[in-house]
């Protein structure tokens, strides 16, 4: 069966404020796509509204679809969407900092149904992540960014889905780190799962990636393989090019205009 993600021409809005227009994004099946874009692009409400989390925040879509497989799952609850193999790991982690690692991972399986296989799952995590079983029994909390972002992702993968959803992995974390986890990544893809990668970090992002997309100010504006972006010189100059706080400060006045 495809699993593929095909997000058509999605709207959404926070009350009267638009924050994304019109997209347009694929993830095929065992894909491993990213995601590009300034604070504020819209980055994490894609992510909320394929979740099925939006509502949480006050957010509506206004217009488009969102399938998966081939199924409608705009109208679902989160639970199903679950489910039905879409996992992610939010940005900023949002661990239980009181709980230890292993009770934080077995979240991730919340939803499932074969609580027999969940021990299973459990090991396999532990295998890709070597580093956390020694910690299992600590409270999340107390563990490093690096440790805390691995748990996340983890926890995620707990649930056992075909697509993984990551938004951000890579903030707030030192570059061998962020390079650690993209590692995993492509072997958590090459082990059949989709990757849709939410990324700031355009560099790290269309190196592990195959396809990318850049979001400015809720709207794609670019698209294509990501060897290909890489190479583009408006990609470098835009996205790979440091100088956030200038391009910030153009998406804050893009979006003023925008209004
Ligand atoms: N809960 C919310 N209520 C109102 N506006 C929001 C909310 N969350 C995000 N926004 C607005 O939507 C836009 C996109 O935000 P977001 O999706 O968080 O972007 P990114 O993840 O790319 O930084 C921003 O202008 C932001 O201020
Ligand atoms: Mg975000």
């Amino acid at each position: 069966m495809s699993n593929a993600l095909s997000i058509d021409e999605l709207s959404v809005s926070y009350g009267p404020i638009p924050a994304l227009k019109n997209v347009s994004i694929e993830v095929p099946n065992g894909g491993f796509v990213s995601v590009l874009g300034a604070n504020g692009a819209g980055k994490t409400t894609l992510v909320r509204t394929i979740s099925g989390v939006l509502y949480l925040q006050k957010g509506k879509r206004t217009s488009g679809s969102i399938k998966f497989g081939g199924e409608d799952i705009s109208k679902l609850k989160s639970r199903s969407i679950v489910r039905g193999g879409i996992a992610h790991v939010p940005e900023g982690r949002m661990l239980f900092p009181h709980l230890t690692v292993d009770e934080n991972l077995r979240c991730g399986a919340a939803s499932r149904r074969d609580t027999s296989g969940i021990s299973e799952t459990l090991s396999e995590v532990f295998d890709l992540f070597p580093q956390l079983p020694p910690l299992q029994h600590q409270q999340a909390g107390l563990l490093s960014g690096g440790e805390q972002q691995m748990v996340a992702v983890g926890r995620a993968l707990m649930a056992k889905p075909s697509l993984l959803i990551c938004d951000e992995l890579s903030l707030g974390l030192a570059p061998l780190i962020v390079r650690d986890l993209f590692l995993l990544l492509d072997r958590i893809n090459q082990e059949g799962v989709a990757v849709l990668a939410i990324e700031q970090n355009a560099r790290i992002a269309l190196r592990h990636s195959k396809y990318a997309y850049a979001l400015e100010v809720g709207e794609v504006v670019l698209e294509g393989p990501s060897a290909e972006l890489r190479e583009n010189q408006e990609v470098q100059d835009l996205y790979m090019g440091g100088g956030g706080d200038i391009r910030e400060a153009y998406t804050a006045i893009r979006r003023e205009v925008n209004r």
